[in-house]
């Protein structure tokens, strides 16, 4: 590597060491998620399995909780729940990434480990330029930066970005995060046969592409992939207006699902349908584990709204990545589960059977914490409404409207906000919580509400309610270990 590069990573270094007592010292660190070790931590990125080990990148500016020129900070893990911090894998030292090595994805090919990233400049006259790059590695631990590959095509701007590689019947594909000049958010398609050489095929979907109008002025972080015969198309639709319980985040994550045709290049879909309820989730990416499963992981954040800061700011981080998730295809929709290995972390077992829930607040004998796995299977519901309280933070299901709601303090610590779904019916309810972060899973991954958590640690009691009426329950609570 070049002495920038080296000089770079050594002030990054410097800025772990200058504020490790502080970040430590946070009480909303986490236990069991993937954070920065200081900073700022975005998307993830390169998400692959190479050589014995899961290995996720992810966005990361090491000197401020703001975004600025990213770097790609690294972690692998034989298991998917105990991540080991590896060296910086990429800096943004070369004129094609200068202000920043921005999202992108991994392949393993020839037994070496492929980044394909985008090398975002701010030129001199202070407009956005990109690049799609690639780096190599042997080890999977250092790598060759290899300059730019793709130039923004004709018909689009500087926003032209997040590579995400993979191959099918001996060919290369990329798809691509794009704006065309009329300010169009789009998905574009390339191909390659080498990996090298990469030929633009147009635009799969995108606003004012096949029969969708008006969906956005960009979109960002592509993923493509078949699960259990559909091909998914997830994606980062900015600028959604909200509708009703939709869209309600600042930008959008989600999916299209449909069939590709891989000769004429087209993907005839469906709707587009929102992959989290929560508050914080955006930019996931998948990769295929050896045993066939499609894992996920997203950024548990998402573009900051104007004046909202969160309290680990002033302890020099910010934002994590969600659990690992696999995702299933089933009767039409997406159903995204925690993986198995999480079972790993599970800890002093509490059971509870046959539990009835009535208007009285229910605290159950040794049902409490902060870090914690509760699973709660619903065998009667015979009530109006039924709700999980923890923390400043609640979970409720209305049957009448047959809506769910999640509910957390306003991160300025005063009053309360909510994001909901619909839900045919509630069967079961899986949270998994980490100081200050909360995956709630319903009805065995049918949704996902996801959002960061910051109320008084103190706060450790879990209650049930129901509302006119009662609810018949089996609840199971572990404590979490720590691997962080
Ligand atoms: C999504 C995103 C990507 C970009 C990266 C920069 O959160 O805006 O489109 O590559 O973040 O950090």
């Amino acid at each position: 590597m070049k002495s920038s590069s080296q000089a770079l990573i050594q002030q990054a270094k410097e800025k772990i060491n200058e504020m490790k007592l502080l970040v430590a010292n946070d009480p909303y660190r986490l236990d069991y998620h993937i954070m920065p070790p200081v900073g700022l931590l975005n998307d993830p990125n390169g998400f692959v399995y190479f050589n014995g080990y899961y290995h996720l990148f992810y966005q990361w500016n090491p000197f401020a909780t703001t975004h600025g020129a990213k770097f790609w900070g690294h972690v692998f893990s034989k298991d998917l729940v105990h991540w080991h911090q590896a060296e910086i894998a990429l800096a943004p030292d070369q004129w094609y990434d200068k202000n920043g090595c921005y999202s992108g994805s991994a392949i393993v090919n020839k037994e070496k480990l492929y980044l394909f990233y985008t090398g975002n400049v701010k030129n001199e006259q202070g407009e956005r330029e990109s690049y799609q790059c690639l780096a190599i590695s042997e080890d999977g631990i250092h790598f060759e930066k290899q300059g730019p590959i793709i130039h923004v095509p004709n018909g689009y701007t500087g926003h032209f970005r997040d590579p995400k590689v993979f191959r099918k019947d001996n060919t290369w594909y990329m798809v691509l995060g794009a704006q065309t000049m009329e300010k169009k958010g789009q998905v574009v398609l390339y191909t390659s046969p080498d990996l090298r050489e990469w030929n633009f095929q147009g635009p799969i979907a995108g606003s004012d592409v096949g029969e969708l109008y008006d969906f956005g002025y960009m979109w960002e972080c592509p993923d493509l992939f078949q699960l259990n015969g559909a091909d998914l198309l997830l994606v980062c639709p900015q600028g959604l207006s909200p509708q009703g319980m939709l869209y309600q985040n600042i930008f959008q994550s989600g999916y299209f699902a449909g069939e590709v045709d891989w000769k004429q290049h087209t993907f005839s879909h469906g709707d587009f349908v929102e992959m989290d309820r929560g508050f914080d989730f955006y930019a996931a990416q998948t990769t295929e584990a050896p045993d066939g499963r499609r894992l996920l992981v997203g950024w548990m954040g998402n573009a900051e709204e104007i004046g909202s800061i969160q309290p680990t700011e002033n302890n020099g981080w910010i934002h994590c990545l969600t659990l690992p998730r696999v995702l299933e295809w089933k009767s039409g929709r997406l159903i995204q589960k925690p993986v198995k290995e999480l079972e790993k972390l599970r800890q002093e077992e509490v059971r509870h059977v046959a539990v009835v829930v009535t208007e009285d607040e229910l605290l159950l004998p040794k049902v409490h914490g902060s870090v914690f796995e509760v699973k709660v299977d619903v065998h009667a519901f015979q009530a109006k409404e039924f709700s999980i309280h923890f923390g400043e933070s609640s979970f409720h299901y209305n049957i009448e409207k047959k809506i769910a709601t999640f509910t957390r303090l306003k991160f300025s610590g005063e009053g309360k906000e909510i994001r909901q779904c619909t839900l045919e019916e509630l069967e079961s309810i899986r949270i998994f919580k980490d100081t200050s972060s909360v995956e709630i899973f319903l009805n065995d991954g049918e949704e996902v509400f996801t959002s960061r958590v910051f109320h008084d640690l103190n706060r450790e009691e879990i209650y049930f309610h129901a509302e006119e009426g009662q609810v018949k329950l089996d609840v199971t609570k572990w404590n979490l270990k720590k691997v962080t």
